[in-house]
């Protein structure tokens, strides 16, 4: 009885997912959230509207795809259960807020607990003993295989692509003596999710951080990072701001905000 009350409020993840941080990862976001909501609310809208203007050109409104949902607070559940029949939201972690939606709209909308990158599981049944050209190899070809509930007319990866490589990225041992190993397994991950999303046949949106940036409190850029660059993608359909962490969030010295852009395809 206990056990089944605690699970109302433990998320639900794989545990070789569990052991490569994204368990972790996930609650951290969502006290993040809690503690700067209203930094994050402009963004926040800024990725819901995006993903209504995707949803305007598709053709057929039967099903759609969310990846890395988490707890869909970039993601208009609502609104698109309106528009498509079926509402897939995926992640690696299915937390409150996603079954909440699924128990909301039970006819329309789903949870899928699915692995984007195709890597977690062997990265983590190998993990100790990876060297970074193994670790990086796993990412560069893991298939992720067809997507959660087929072919969908609408896919929406929700700010996910930067995470993919980098969290197990950060859990593996070999990183202890090469710190830089997270940012080239996110490199590849991601490079990974494009081709993936490239194959798909309905209309796609991508919501990524497009630059990262370190501002000091007098408002100097300290630190600039393009990650589109490094994905090698275009200019996006639509760039905003996300203030990720005021100061002192992440640093008592500087602002970590990012450029967001939504790429939509198809
Ligand atoms: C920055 S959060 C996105 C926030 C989410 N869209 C929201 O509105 O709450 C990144 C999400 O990607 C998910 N994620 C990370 N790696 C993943 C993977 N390999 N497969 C599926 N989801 C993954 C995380 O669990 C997390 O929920």
């Amino acid at each position: 009885m206990l056990k089944e009350l605690f699970s109302i409020f433990v998320p639900d993840c794989p545990p070789w997912a569990r052991e490569l941080g994204l368990a972790r990862e996930h609650k951290a976001i969502a006290k993040r959230h809690a503690r700067v909501a209203a930094a994050w609310a402009s963004h926040l809208a800024a990725s819901r509207a995006a993903v209504m203007a995707a949803a305007e050109r598709c053709l057929k409104h039967e099903q759609v795809l969310v990846i890395g949902a988490g707890d869909c607070l970039d993601v208009p559940v609502e609104e698109l259960a309106a528009k498509f029949r079926r509402v897939i939201l995926a992640d690696i972690v299915i937390g409150t807020e996603a079954r909440r939606w699924a128990k909301k709209f039970p006819a329309r909308v789903s949870c899928a607990s699915w692995d984007a990158s195709g890597a977690l599981a062997v990265v983590a049944a190998k993990k100790d003993t990876l060297v970074a050209s193994e670790a990086l190899a796993i990412f560069k070809n893991a298939d992720a295989g067809p997507p959660p509930g087929g072919e969908a007319d609408l896919v929406v990866s929700a700010n996910c692509i930067s995470q993919l490589g980098l969290v197990p990225g950060h859990a593996l041992p070999a990183t202890e003596k090469d710190s830089d190993l997270p940012d080239r397994c996110a490199k590849a991950a991601a490079r990974r999710h494009l081709e993936w999303l490239g194959q798909r046949t309905g209309v796609r949106i991508l919501l990524a951080d497009s630059v990262r940036l370190n501002i000091a409190a007098d408002g100097r850029i300290l630190k600039r990072e393009s990650l589109s660059e490094r994905y090698g993608l275009l200019k996006p359909d639509r760039q905003w701001r996300w203030d990720l962490a005021p100061i002192p969030e992440w640093s008592p010295d500087f602002h970590r905000v990012h450029e967001v852009g939504a790429w939509i395809f198809g």
